[in-house]
């Protein structure tokens, strides 16, 4: 395929490459960057030089590899010179304007000399010059003026990781944009470019770590550790190493019995601990550099050291144990509760359950153990509050776990912005240690002192030309990679520099899409589940609308929804206690009926339909309301997308039109269902005596 059917297909993303068209910015481009240098070797070097090459001849026309000695012969046009820091004597004079001892593994600097002629992109090790390539390039690409760079770049999280839910058979656990790219028939696809590109596109926005199984780790899968997949589990770390990505794999908790012939998988018995050490033995000879182990455990039926009467600190630790010498983690997650609550039981809740296994164990976990935490307390619902769990443990290392992948928020079918979502999660004041105790800091690791900590995310790629299912959902990707590395980037800024980079310079354009994409998050919630309750979609699949699907089935997620009212009472006088779990003045805001935030109403109360919001209005009439208001604007979305036929290439202004339309469409089958649901219920009518089934 061509460079332009790659565009336009969606399936270079972001680095689809074009030509600078305006003149003047050509030009002024070329002066700056007519050649390049790389200085010193190494195979992420040479990557970085790989990539400046590509995008400087697409973008510019023209671009030769250039010596230093060129511009003193007086050759015309000015050099890009990469190259790590102290590796050659003209990165010296950088050292009096930055200070390069912070930049750590992975920071860079973008600076532009003096009198024009010279960019440098310069960093303390070469992970961080490829890191500062793509900087650069993004610069080009959004029309970023190149003079007078002083650009000064340090990540915020040391792990940002990406999750696959990929299993070996070729299927994706909630995927929804193909299959997997790395498996197919229960081994790995021979052909490994599209790994290749993949891993290309994580490098340019510095995701680092990468998981590339099921956390729901089946037999064939349970094998990736043993000799019969490590080579070529060996080789897809390999093709990640060269975009500085460390490989990680799912385990299987009781690989000792699985795979192991061995009766027990009780983490104080010695055999399973030695077992654990010559595995972790055989993987660091085929994978020296390898991450470390990412574990499910008693979650889901997935197996657990319960089943020896063991805890969590004991199955962790036992891992981390075996993998330590090699310099790996054990990454635990926290995502266990008991999935077969009865509805008679008031007293049990889901909500309550990572933060009652975990916290009595906070300060039990070896160094090299990281427990990822969910942003919610349920499941990636459209709209949960934050994790008590955050705030709680100060002394274990922590991950925030988000899920790019769709799966409760319209399957990249429905245009759902993932961005502002994550923003309020990072952004989320625990008070652990006063003010400013937020999400971000804690998982970052900063707020506790916590050497180890980041980001993970449940992928949302697929073998799909244009990887996501729906293009606009690259930007969920794009976005969750550039928070990751900088929290503070606002939803708006990540939006337009990929609107940029994915579709070109037009104003028009950018403002058209980024309004499409700041809305999408609140239109997705106001026409499918209502002020926090969650769950009203069918079962298994999780797709489109279903008030009682989970009502009346042993997964036992209720809404209690009745004649009368509706909503989880998850007080400390009333209800579950859940809302104890928080700090002052978290709490007391949630235990409130008064002071509870609309969004999260029915989430921590039950309340009759006629109870009066925050907002002034009832909460049924907030239902018919956001409903009816919500459709309308999923079909506004098309009708701003049709504005753009003549800016967007057909190809994905087509493919993206279909998805839109389905959405419209399906959003009015979410807007009867909900509403026709709670008329029936509530008896009580819409008081603008609109359409209601
Ligand atoms: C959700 C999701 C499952 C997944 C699980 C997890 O429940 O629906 O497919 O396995 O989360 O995060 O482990």
């Amino acid at each position: 395929m061509n460079r332009t059917t790659l565009i336009e297909n969606g399936y270079d993303c972001w680095l689809g490459y074009k030509q600078i068209e305006d003149e003047v910015r050509r030009e002024d481009a070329l002066r700056v960057s007519s050649r390049y240098a790389i200085i010193g070797e190494s195979p992420l070097l040479r990557t970085a030089g790989k990539e400046l090459a590509v995008a400087l001849s697409a973008m510019l026309g023209h671009v030769e590899l250039g010596h230093l000695s060129e511009r003193q012969e007086g050759k015309q046009g000015g050099i890009v010179v990469a190259g790590v820091y102290g590796s050659s004597p003209v990165f010296e004079p950088l050292a009096e304007v930055y200070d390069f001892a912070g930049l750590g593994e992975e920071g860079y600097i973008i600076h532009s000399s003096e009198e024009g002629g010279r960019i440098y992109l310069c960093a303390a090790s070469d992970k961080g010059v490829l890191y500062a390539v793509f900087h650069f390039i993004r610069l080009l690409q959004t029309g970023q003026r190149l003079e007078g760079l002083r650009i000064r770049e340090v990540p915020r999280n040391g792990l940002r990781m990406i999750n696959h839910w990929d299993n070996m058979d070729g299927s994706v656990e909630r995927g929804y944009a193909g299959g997997s790219i790395f498996y197919k028939d229960g081994r790995f696809i021979e052909d490994k470019s599209r790994i290749r590109d993949y891993a290309r596109l994580l490098a340019s926005t510095a995701i680092n770590a990468v998981s590339i199984n099921n956390v729901n780790v089946h037999r064939q899968e349970s094998k990736l550790i043993t000799d019969e997949f490590l080579p070529d589990v060996a080789v897809v770390a390999g093709i990640f190493r060269e975009y500085g990505i460390r490989l990680y794999l799912s385990v299987n908790y009781a690989s000792t019995i699985e795979i192991g012939g061995m009766a027990t998988a009780d983490p104080l018995d010695a055999e399973v601990a030695a077992w654990w050490k010559q595995a972790a033995a055989d993987i660091y000879r085929y994978i020296p550099d390898f991450g470390g182990f990412v574990v499910k455990a008693d979650s889901e039926f997935r197996p657990g050291p319960f089943t020896y009467g063991r805890n969590h600190a004991d199955g962790a630790n036992m891992l981390a144990d075996a993998i330590a010498p090699f310099g790996g983690d054990v990454i635990w997650r926290c995502f266990v509760y008991n999935c077969l609550q009865d509805w008679r039981d008031r007293k049990t809740d889901r909500a309550r359950a990572a933060y009652d296994h975990f916290m009595p164990l906070d300060g039990e976990f070896r160094d090299n153990v990281m427990l990822q935490i969910k942003n919610g307390p349920m499941d990636f619902q459209v709209r949960e509050p934050v994790s008590p769990l955050f705030g709680g443990m100060t002394k274990t290392n922590q991950l925030l776990e988000l899920q790019i992948a769709q799966e409760y928020t319209g399957q990249q079918r429905h245009l759902c912005y993932l961005i502002p979502q994550w923003k309020e999660v990072y952004d989320f004041d625990t008070h652990a240690c006063g003010e400013r105790s937020t999400v971000g800091e804690i998982a970052s690791g900063r707020l506790f002192g916590r050497e180890r900590g980041g980001i993970a995310a449940v992928s949302n790629i697929g073998d799909d030309l244009n990887w996501c299912g729906h293009v606009l959902a690259q930007a969920n990707w794009y976005g969750y990679a550039r928070l990751a590395w900088n929290p503070d980037l606002s939803a708006e800024q990540i939006a337009s520099e990929w609107i940029r980079m994915t579709f070109g310079l037009d104003e028009d354009l950018e403002r058209v899409i980024l309004d499409m994409l700041l809305g999408s998050y609140s239109i997705y919630e106001s026409y499918t589940a209502p002020l926090g309750v969650g769950w009203m979609v069918n079962p298994n699949h999780h797709y489109g609308p279903n008030v009682d699907g989970y009502e009346y089935s042993k997964w036992g997620t209720y809404h209690y929804a009745d004649r009368v009212g509706m909503g989880v009472d998850r007080t400390v006088h009333t209800g579950t206690g859940y809302v104890g779990q928080y700090h002052a003045p978290v709490a007391e805001s949630y235990e409130s009926l008064a002071d509870c935030p609309d969004e999260l109403l029915l989430f921590f109360h039950h309340v009759p339909y006629l109870h009066v919001l925050q907002s002034g209005k009832t909460v049924i009439q907030h239902i018919y309301d956001t409903h009816f208001e919500g459709a309308e604007q999923a079909a506004e979305l098309l009708a701003k997308w049709d504005s753009l036929a003549s800016k967007v290439d057909s190809g994905r202004f087509k493919h993206v039109r279909e998805r839109l339309a389905h959405q419209a469409e399906h959003a009015c089958e979410w807007r009867d269902m909900i509403n026709t649901y709670f008329y029936r219920k509530s008896g009580i009518a819409d008081e603008q005596d609109r359409l209601i089934y």
